[in-house]
């Protein structure tokens, strides 16, 4: 297997993930042994937190941790990115967002966090600035939001995902250490063909399941083979190698002028 999780608080030192480099190096051989080969690092952009992330730093925190992982003789590929939350997704200059995108030019993508709170105004509006400052978007664990299944957040989502918004379901959703309503919304969201992805959403220290685990907790909800190998290698390999095509709503757009 080769996995790909595209959401992972591996990088020491800057929010709740990793504490040390000896952390990090140590979940990063778990990795490694549960054939993991490609990890986004993905760090709280999360100013009211963790004010003290370092944006323009992230891109040389990610060489300095492949130099560390390499030199451990483990075969995994990091890659830069962050997981923004819809607060600062309002308010970050431009410059610092696309320091934090992912994916090829003219295809990046954000990994925007949702809210625990609930999927409410402030969430749609940072999407939209996104969407409309070119991004694709791909929803962090959107089950473990607030009244998903049993409010209006799927009412919510839906429009989202009819305008290109990409769904991340985390491995911890699945396992039930998110509590009964994230476990029941990520099922939900998986036997509906919502899910885009599953992510370990990894924090070394006190979250450490792998996509490997992700993977048998796909098939027990439900999930065939091939959509958990979508889900866990396919489609995030997508994501990182092609990133996304243009946001359905700009493709609307365009497709009116030109009639
Ligand atoms: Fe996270």
């Amino acid at each position: 297997m080769s996995y790909v999780d595209l959401h992972c608080h591996l990088l020491p030192g800057l929010d709740d993930g990793a504490a040390t480099w000896d952390d990090a190096l140590r979940h990063a051989r778990r990795l490694h042994a549960e054939g993991v080969r490609d990890v986004a690092c993905t760090p709280h952009v999360k100013r009211d937190e963790f004010p003290g992330v370092p944006i323009r730093e992230l891109d040389e925190r990610v060489a300095e941790a492949q130099r560390a992982v390499t030199g451990a003789g483990l075969a995994i590929r990091l890659h830069a990115g962050a997981e923004l939350a819809h607060p600062d997704a309002l308010l970050l200059p431009e410059p610092d967002l696309e320091r934090i995108a992912q994916g090829p030019r003219g295809r990046r993508w954000l990994l925007l966090e949702c809210p625990f709170e609930g999927l409410d105004d402030d969430f749609a509006l940072a999407f939209r600035r996104l969407q409309g400052l070119g991004y694709g978007l791909l929803l962090a664990h959107p089950e473990r939001s607030a009244g998903l299944l049993t409010g209006d957040g799927l009412g919510r989502l839906r429009p989202l995902v009819a305008q290109g918004a990409l769904l991340q379901v985390n491995v911890c959703s699945l396992l039930g250490n998110h509590g009964l309503d994230a476990q029941d919304a990520a099922v939900c969201l998986v036997r509906e063909g919502l899910a885009f992805c599953l992510a370990s959403d990894g924090h070394p220290g006190s979250r450490e399941q792998t996509l490997q685990l992700g993977f048998h907790l796909l098939l027990r909800a439900g999930a065939s083979s091939t959509q958990a190998y979508r889900l866990t290698q396919a489609n995030p390999r997508l994501l990182l190698r092609d990133g996304v095509t243009r946001p359905l709503v700009d493709l609307e757009r365009a497709l009116a002028a030109a009639a």
